[in-house]
């Protein structure tokens, strides 16, 4: 198979959304295209309020299209998903964990798979799985709030991995966590991400930690949202830490924080 044959893991085709208002419509994002390849490791960075969360939900189905299109594994995306029900193919991680509270951790992450049905006998090697991928073990019949916010996030990877989804869709997932612990999951998802062979879209507003985790970081302008850069990001993997003081990473940094300001 050439790689031209190779159909990406999404696309968006002149991509606009209008979210309307009691005075008129909120313009929030405007005649967005470009493609991310299958297995890639994408960051999108932009202003706060520019429209980079819902673009994420559009991609989960979640948001009307005023135009466009959005391209899934070669499939458009139905906008009809009012059920919140999530799209399988599509693992989903906020800024907030969003656990709930009265289920344990293992509970947590058997969530989607009982929704979706899952027979028991299944459920439980899945489950066992992804605590051990995440590093979970002897935390399994702890609550949320017993969790540190670092392990909450882990939870709610391991949650959004449970459907065995084809992409993944991280907003801000380390937006809370302190800096090295914010490297720390960075270094564990990355690893994650190779172990699974996931296409991971992951928006956050740290240039290093784009530069660190990527194959590509896209940019946003203010709202409307177009796209401003598309930056390779041509660093050597695996990625050691050593990378972040070299003066390619210095250099590529550079250019994303001009695009944002
Ligand atoms: N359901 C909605 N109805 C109306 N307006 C909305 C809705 N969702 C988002 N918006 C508006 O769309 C704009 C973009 O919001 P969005 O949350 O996508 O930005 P963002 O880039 O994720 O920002 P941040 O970096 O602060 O998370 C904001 O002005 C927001 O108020
Ligand atoms: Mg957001």
């Amino acid at each position: 198979m050439t790689l031209s044959t190779v159909s990406p893991a999404l696309a968006l085709r002149n991509l606009s959304v209008e979210f309307l208002e009691s005075d008129g419509s909120l313009q929030v994002l405007d005649g967005l295209s470009f493609e991310i390849a299958k297995n890639s490791f994408v960051c999108l960075i932009g202003p706060s309020g520019g429209g980079k969360s819902t673009l994420l939900r559009a991609i989960n189905g979640l948001v009307p299209l005023s135009k466009g299109e959005i391209i899934l594994s070669g499939q458009p995306v139905s906008q009809s998903n009012k059920e919140l029900k999530q799209n399988p193919q599509v693992g989903m991680v906020f800024q907030k964990p969003n656990l709930m509270p009265w289920r344990t951790l293992w509970q947590n992450i058997s969530l989607p798979l009982e929704i979706a049905n899952c027979p028991k006998d299944q459920i439980e090697p899945k489950v066992q799985d992804l605590i051990a991928l995440m590093g979970l073990q002897g935390f399994e019949k702890s609550y949320p709030h017993e969790l540190s916010g670092g392990m909450a996030q882990r939870v709610a990877i391991a949650r959004a991995l449970a459907q065995d989804p084809d992409l993944l869709l991280l907003d801000e997932p380390f937006a809370q966590l302190d800096a090295l612990n914010r490297e720390r999951m960075g270094e564990e998802l990355l690893r994650v991400w190779q172990e699974k062979q996931k296409t991971v879209l992951m928006v956050t507003h740290a240039v290093d930690e784009a530069v660190f985790l990527s194959d590509r970081v896209l940019v946003f302008s203010k709202r409307p949202a177009k796209l401003k850069l598309d930056l390779e990001i041509p660093l050597s993997r695996p990625r050691e830490n050593s990378i972040r003081y070299s003066a390619d990473f210095v250099a590529l940094s550079q250019k994303l924080h001009s695009a944002l300001s």
